[in-house]
C-alpha cells in the first residue's frame, strides 16, 4: 500500500509514530513560514505540517499542491500545540509534520467546492459525477449502501435463502412501464426486453424447485423521472415456495427491523407494523402510500351533509361523490392569502374548490360556507372532527378520486408546515387486500393493479366472471413515511386461473400464447404454491440515509430526462451497427 494509515485513523496514542498517509488536498493554508494540508482519503482528514526546517522539499511541494492535487506524505504524529485541537475531527487532537512528500498527480481545479457543502447545479453534479462522490455525505450514502445490502444478503443466507442471477435479455415482463430493448444482431428484426423486473423468471425457479429464492436485481423501466423513480433501479426480488402472505410480511417485517438496528440505530421503527387493507388506507388518508409518523385523519362528513343546503355538499353527494374534512390544528388563523393558497393545492388535483371554517374560541365554527350549515350539521361536524379552538377545517367534496388526492396532498403539505413528521421515525406500513384490477378509462378495459401474475383472494374467486371489480387480490404493499418501498403477492400457480386473469386483461389466446406461452406451460409440471415480493433498495436507503431523491444514494444515476450527462448516453450507434443490428432511422431522427 502506497500508506500506513488512513485519513482517519491516527490518535493521541499513536504520537511518535512514522506514518505515510496519501490522499486528496482538501485544503491548504500558509501559515508564516508554515503550510498546512488537510489531507482527505474516504475515512477522514488528517492535518499535515509542513515545514521548512524539517523538510525544505517536502514544504516546496507542498506549496505547489492546490486542492484535489493527490499526495503522498511521509512524517512523524505530533500532538497538536495546545490551543490548535479541532474537536470536530476524529484526527483533531494530533497532526503529522511531513518530511518527504511527493505529488502522485495533479488536478485540474474542480468545478464545484468539493471540500464544503455548496449549492451546484444537478446537472453539473451528474456530469462530474466522479467529483461529486468525493462529497463526504456522496461517500457516506453509497457506503451506507453497501452495508445495506450486505445485511440484507447475510440475513437471508442465515435463513437458507439462495442468491441466482437472471439474465438481462429476455422477453417483456409487464410491471406497467414501457421496456428498454435491444435488437438482435443474428435474428433480424428481433428483440429482447431488458427485465422490468425478474417477476416471471422467479416464479419459474419455484417451479424448478429453489423454494427460498434472492436476488439484488436491476430494474429497468423506461417511465417517467420523479424523486422516486429511476430508469434503472435495484430490487431486493424475493421469492419463496409453499407460503402465504403471512410468512412473507414477517420476513420482511424481521428483516427491515434488524436492519434498521444494524445500519442507522439513531432511527426508530414501529413495532409491529401496522396493518391497513386497501379500503381503510383510502379512507383515512386518500392514499394507498400514507405517512403515518403523524395523524391528520381525513374525515368523511357524507353522512352529515347529505342535505346540506350548500348545494356543492347535497348535489355532490346526490351524484354519488363524497364530501370529506381536514382538521389541521392551529392553523385558523390563516390569513385569506394562506386558504387561497390551499385552494390553489386542492384545485392542482383537480377539486372545483376548498371550504375552510376556522374554530373559534367558543367552538363554533367561523368561514364562508359557515352561513349554510344548520345548527345539528355545525355540531355534527365538531364532533366527528374533534375540533379545538384555534383549529382549521378544510372540506373537499367532489369525485372519490378527487377528494382523494386533493386532501392527501393538503394533509402532506400540513404536515411539512406544521413539522410534524418525525425525522428519526420510519413508519413502516402494511397495506393489503388491494382490488386484483383496475379500470383503465382510456383503454376501457380491466388493468392488473399489482401485475397480472397475482394471486385473486380464494373467496372471490367466483367474482371473476360475475364482478372483476370486486375481486380483491392476495397482494401487499410495504409504504414507509410516504414512499412505496415494496410490493409482493401470492402467485397464481394455476394454468386455468393465470389464463382467466389474462382474459380480463384483454388479451387474446394468441397474444397469451406469444407472450406468456412459457409460463403456462411451466404451471402444467407441478409449480407449487409461492409467493414474494420486492422492495426497492434505492428507496430503502434514500429514506435510511435522509435524502429526498434516490439519485442520491445511487452511484451513477440519470438525469431527469433518462440521461448519462457523464459518459453522454444514449449516443448514436456508426452506421455499420445499424446495419449489423439491420436497423433503418427514421429520417426524422437522422
Ligand atoms: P413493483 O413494480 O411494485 O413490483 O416494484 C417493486 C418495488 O421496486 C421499487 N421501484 C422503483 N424504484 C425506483 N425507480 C423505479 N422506477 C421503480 N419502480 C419500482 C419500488 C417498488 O415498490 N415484480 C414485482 C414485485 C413482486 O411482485 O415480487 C415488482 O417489480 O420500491
Amino acid at each position: 500500500m502506497l500508506k500506513t494509515h488512513t485519513c482517519g485513523q491516527l490518535r493521541i496514542e499513536d504520537a511518535g509514530q512514522e506514518v505515510t498517509l496519501a490522499g486528496w488536498v482538501n485544503r491548504r493554508r500558509d501559515h508564516g513560514g508554515l503550510t498546512f494540508i488537510d489531507l482527505r482519503d474516504w475515512e477522514g482528514l488528517t492535518q499535515v505540517v509542513f515545514k521548512p526546517g524539517v523538510s525544505a522539499s517536502a514544504h516546496q511541494v507542498a506549496k505547489q499542491a492546490r486542492v484535489e492535487y493527490v499526495l503522498q506524505i511521509k512524517g512523524r504524529v505530533h500532538k497538536r500545540p495546545k490551543g490548535a485541537e479541532n474537536p470536530q475531527l476524529a484526527t483533531g487532537e494530533i497532526e503529522v509534520v511531513a518530511d518527504s512528500a511527493q505529488i502522485l498527480n495533479p488536478s485540474k481545479t474542480p468545478p464545484f467546492y468539493i471540500n464544503r457543502e455548496s449549492k451546484v447545479d444537478g446537472a453539473l453534479r451528474l456530469r462530474y459525477r466522479y467529483l461529486d462522490l468525493r462529497h463526504p455525505h456522496m461517500q457516506r450514502n453509497i457506503i451506507l449502501r453497501h452495508r445495506a445490502v450486505t445485511f440484507i444478503r447475510e440475513f437471508l443466507d442465515e435463513r437458507d435463502f439462495i442468491e441466482i442471477e437472471t439474465p438481462l435479455l429476455i422477453k417483456s415482463t409487464p410491471e406497467g412501464a414501457r421496456d428498454y430493448v435491444v435488437p438482435s444482431r443474428v435474428h433480424p428484426g428481433k428483440f429482447y426486453a431488458l427485465p422490468q423486473s425478474p417477476q416471471q423468471l422467479k416464479q419459474l425457479l419455484m417451479v424448478a424447485g429453489f423454494e427460498k429464492y434472492f436476488q439484488i436485481a436491476r430494474c429497468l423501466r423506461d417511465e417517467a423521472q420523479r424523486a422516486d423513480r429511476q430508469p434503472e433501479h435495484t430490487q431486493l426480488d424475493l421469492e419463496m415456495s409453499f407460503v402465504e402472505q403471512e410468512d412473507i410480511l414477517q420476513l420482511i417485517e424481521e428483516l427491515f427491523t434488524e436492519l434498521v438496528q444494524e445500519v442507522t440505530p439513531h432511527k426508530r421503527v414501529i413495532s409491529p407494523f401496522p396493518l391497513l387493507t386497501y379500503d381503510e388506507a383510502m379512507a383515512r388518508y386518500g392514499t394507498d402510500k400514507p405517512d403515518l409518523r403523524y395523524g391528520l385523519k381525513l374525515v368523511d362528513m357524507s353522512p352529515i351533509l347529505a342535505q346540506s343546503s350548500f348545494r356543492v355538499f347535497s348535489e355532490t353527494l346526490a351524484a354519488g361523490g363524497q364530501v370529506k374534512g381536514l382538521r389541521a390544528p392551529g392553523c385558523g388563523g390563516y390569513s385569506r392569502r394562506q386558504t387561497d393558497e390551499l385552494t390553489q393545492i386542492a384545485q392542482d388535483q383537480g377539486a372545483k374548490g376548498l371550504v375552510t371554517f376556522s374554530v373559534q374560541e367558543d367552538g363554533s365554527l367561523k368561514g364562508y360556507t359557515a352561513r349554510y350549515l344548520s345548527t345539528e350539521e355545525e355540531a355534527a361536524i365538531v364532533e366527528v372532527m374533534e375540533v379545538q379552538p384555534g383549529d382549521l377545517l378544510c372540506i373537499v367534496a367532489g369525485e372519490q378520486a378527487v377528494v382523494a388526492s386533493a386532501l392527501d396532498t393538503l394533509r402532506r403539505e400540513f404536515a411539512r408546515r406544521l413539522e410534524l413528521a418525525d425525522p428519526d421515525l420510519l413508519a413502516f406500513t402494511w397495506i393489503v387486500d388491494f382490488p386484483l384490477f383496475k379500470w383503465d378509462e382510456d383503454l376501457e378495459r380491466w388493468d392488473a393493479e399489482h401485475h397480472p401474475f397475482t394471486m385473486p383472494k380464494e373467496e372471490d374467486i367466483p367474482l371473476l366472471d360475475t364482478d372483476p371489480g370486486a375481486v380483491r387480490a392476495n397482494c401487499y404493499d410495504i409504504v414507509c413515511n410516504g414512499v412505496e418501498v415494496g410490493s409482493g403477492s401470492i402467485r397464481i400457480h394455476r394454468r386455468d386461473i393465470q389464463e382467466k386473469v389474462f382474459e380480463h386483461l384483454g388479451y387474446g389466446p394468441e397474444e397469451v400464447e406469444a407472450r406468456f406461452g412459457h409460463l403456462l406451460r411451466a404451471f402444467e409440471y407441478g409449480a407449487p404454491p409461492h409467493g414474494g415480493i420486492a422492495p426497492g433498495i434505492d428507496r430503502l436507503v434514500m429514506l435510511l440515509a435522509d435524502e429526498p431523491n434516490i439519485r442520491e444514494v445511487m452511484a451513477f444515476p440519470k438525469s431527469q430526462s433518462a440521461m448519462d450527462l457523464m459518459m453522454n448516453a444514449p449516443a448514436p450507434i456508426s452506421q455499420e451497427q445499424l446495419e449489423e443490428l439491420h436497423i433503418r432511422l427514421a429520417e426524422e431522427v437522422e
